[in-house]
């Protein structure tokens, strides 16, 4: 595991699109997990406005998880996508593999686990992504894989329905073993109201066994953390 905490969600963004734009650079095909929610947009926004040059054809986007709305919803992580990256940079419109929030969740989360297995390069028979990017909630959720729904890490699915424990709304996200199978995981967590779940996984300590995010230990032990000093408040201090 590393921890690299940065001053501010600016810089974070700044220094995850480098770390990404290297991965690209490589010029392999990669298949990438995108997250949903507020801080992936100023991710997204910093790579349209810096790295829009970047030869993004061999670029393969899905997502962790997607609201089971229409992609012209406000609420949808594609349609956020669309608005912050994919309408700015060039990357053929093939190579964007949404989740279907406008279908019927339960066959939708049934076709994207059969999409992942006949699309994306495959390890111990599971596919296989070169970066699953994550975010963390308030309660420690990651994807959409809720503390009171922490049984969905182990669904023997690729993809399982859940519900917004708060707004009832449906979701269609990864389990646990498609996201530690990954070759990388980055979580991108920014904001004072994450340092205490923060504390407590990084710790080992209160009810951390309660939240998702604690269960992600990508087999290769390849998992980055990208911190705010906000987010950090509980463990450390920013780097220089
Ligand atoms: C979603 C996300 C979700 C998100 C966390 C953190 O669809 O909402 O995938 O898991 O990453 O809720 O969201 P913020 O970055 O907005 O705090």
């Amino acid at each position: 595991m590393e921890v690299k905490i940065y001053k501010s969600k600016q810089e974070v963004a700044q220094h995850f699109s480098e770390y990404l734009k290297r991965l690209i650079q490589k010029g392999e095909s990669i298949h990438i997990a995108l997250s949903g929610g507020s801080t992936p947009k100023i991710v997204f926004d910093y790579l349209a406005d810096n790295f829009k040059d970047l030869d993004w054809s061999q670029v393969h986007f899905y997502w962790g998880d997607e609201r089971c709305v229409p992609p012209t919803d406000d609420e949808s992580n594609y349609r956020m996508t669309d608005e912050h990256l994919f309408s700015k940079i060039s990357v053929p419109s093939t190579n964007i593999h949404r989740i279907k929030g406008e279908k019927n969740p339960s066959e939708e989360a049934v076709s994207y686990g059969e999409l992942l297995n006949s699309t994306i390069p495959r390890s111990e028979d599971l596919p296989q992504f070169d970066l699953v990017i994550l975010g963390m909630g308030d309660d420690g959720h990651t994807a959409s894989i809720f503390p009171h729904e922490i049984h969905l890490w182990d669904a023997p699915n690729n993809c399982e329905v859940a519900v917004h424990p708060d707004s009832g709304q449906r979701r269609i996200t990864l389990t646990g073993k498609v996201i530690n199978n990954a070759k990388e995981v980055a979580f991108l967590v920014t904001g004072s109201s994450k340092s205490e779940k923060i504390r407590e996984i990084m710790k080992s300590e209160g009810d951390y066994k309660t939240y998702p995010a604690s269960l992600v230990a990508p087999n290769t032990g390849r998992l980055l953390w990208f911190l705010d000093e906000d987010a950090a408040a509980g463990i450390a201090t920013a780097q220089s």
